[in-house]
């Protein structure tokens, strides 16, 4: 196989590959074994077992590492300053997590120069790229002005194209005594400022945070501007999160820790993917979401990192695949399911999260003969390879 631009490149001898497409192989995860990927410019060109492998210009021998398609890291906190060490440590000693800590990073970044934030971003996008995350969604949150949430989205549009505007993260403490003002704030000129760079709207939908009428205000006022909804939705306990994430056509709900029967039931009738951050709640010694009561009604699950300073700050995907296998309930094959295809659909994309003809060329490699080992062999750094957009990195 040859063309007169891009060269193309056959990766071979992929002891196991997850295509994530079950036409391609077996079971959901589409499982080829002793598979070769052939990369044409930014794209797949073919998959299929090595011995069959067209001829391409450049060859890679995985020499018998497992293959997967890159993560999709589909909700992070990224344009912030500052770290919450001594946060941490109390909790450790027994302080429970609130929604108030926010405000510690929200003065950090404001204080923050542009140059800084922007190191920031790269520097975690760096770390989760070396660790097999290839789509990185990136929220703002951490400005609650104007200027401050429009340079966050700004900063995040340099970095990716998954950039979400999260004004609504806390009532600005600016607003302390004016919630509804701060909403207005949010819903009017926040929300033109931020909209061009935006492709989604999120709220965090939480006592101490925002209640449902207006987080509802929000997406509303985001959706009118041509934004897409998602929302932070019963992480610290019950609340309407879920169900206004259903009932707007949210594409996640992300947390999902808290849910009741009716949440389930609504999230497993709904196209809504329950994205589930086990980052946090290992981070913030909470309960654990239960996976097995959303993937037995048949909802769709996404894994994510939730990197941020505060709750959970972690850029490793494999970290938390092996969080969700110990500890809600998943298997091994469910959590890689969720981390990169289950991402995919969080995001409404059906180029990443898969590897097929015409998908991204987005793939990693494993030291390691299969995607079980990323449960198996916890906290090990598995990833050997990567590539993205069809560049080895
Ligand atoms: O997803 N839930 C709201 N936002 C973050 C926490 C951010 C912070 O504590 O700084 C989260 O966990
Ligand atoms: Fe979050």
């Amino acid at each position: 196989m040859t063309t007169t631009s891009a060269p193309t490149t056959a990766i071979t001898h992929i002891a196991q590959l997850v295509t994530n497409d079950p036409s391609l192989g077996e079971g959901p995860l589409g499982l080829i074994q002793d598979a070769a990927v052939v990369i044409d410019g930014d794209r797949i060109a073919w998959v299929g077992p090595s011995s069959k492998a067209p001829a391409t210009d450049n060859a890679v021998d995985a020499a018998g590492r497992a293959g997967l398609p890159g993560f999709v890291d589909s909700h992070s906190h990224l344009v912030f300053a500052g770290d919450r060490t001594e946060e941490f440590n109390a909790r450790m000693s027994g302080r429970p997590y609130s929604a108030g800590g926010i405000r510690t990073t929200v003065a950090a970044t404001r204080a923050a120069a542009d140059e800084a934030l922007h190191a920031n971003v790269a520097r975690y996008l760096a770390e989760g790229l070396r660790q097999g995350t290839t789509t990185q969604e990136v929220k703002s949150g951490y400005g609650l002005t104007v200027e401050d949430e429009a340079r966050a989205v700004r900063i995040a549009a340099a970095h990716t194209d998954e950039v979400t505007f999260l004004g609504a993260h806390i009532v600005s403490p600016d607003y302390a005594d004016d919630p509804a003002g701060y909403v207005e704030l949010v819903t009017g000129p926040m929300l033109d400022a931020c909209a061009p760079h935006a492709r989604w709207v999120d709220v965090f939908c939480e006592r101490g945070a925002f209640d449902g009428d207006q987080a509802r205000a929000v997406l509303t006022a985001g959706m009118a501007k041509g934004l897409l909804p998602r929302v932070h939705a019963n992480q610290l306990g019950p609340g309407p999160g879920v169900q206004l994430a259903v009932e707007l056509g949210a594409a996640s709900a992300d947390h999902c820790t808290h849910l009741s029967y009716a949440d389930i039931d609504a999230l497993a009738q709904s196209d809504t993917v329950a994205t589930l951050l086990p980052g946090a709640e290992f981070s913030t010694r909470a309960t654990w979401p239960d996976a097995r009561p959303l993937l037995d009604a048949g909802a769709t699950v996404a894994l994510s990192t939730d990197c941020n300073p505060g709750s959970s700050f972690t850029s490793s995907m494999p970290f938390c695949i092996a969080l969700a296998v110990r500890d809600m309930g998943m298997t091994p094959d469910e959590a890689v399911w969720s981390a990169t295809a289950g991402g995919a659909r969080a995001l409404r994309r059906d180029d990443v999260g898969r590897i097929t003809p015409g998908a991204r060329a987005d793939l990693l490699l494993l030291d390691a003969p299969s995607h079980v080992h990323l449960a198996y062999r916890p906290g090990v750094p598995l990833v050997t390879d990567v590539w993205h957009n069809g560049v080895r990195r």
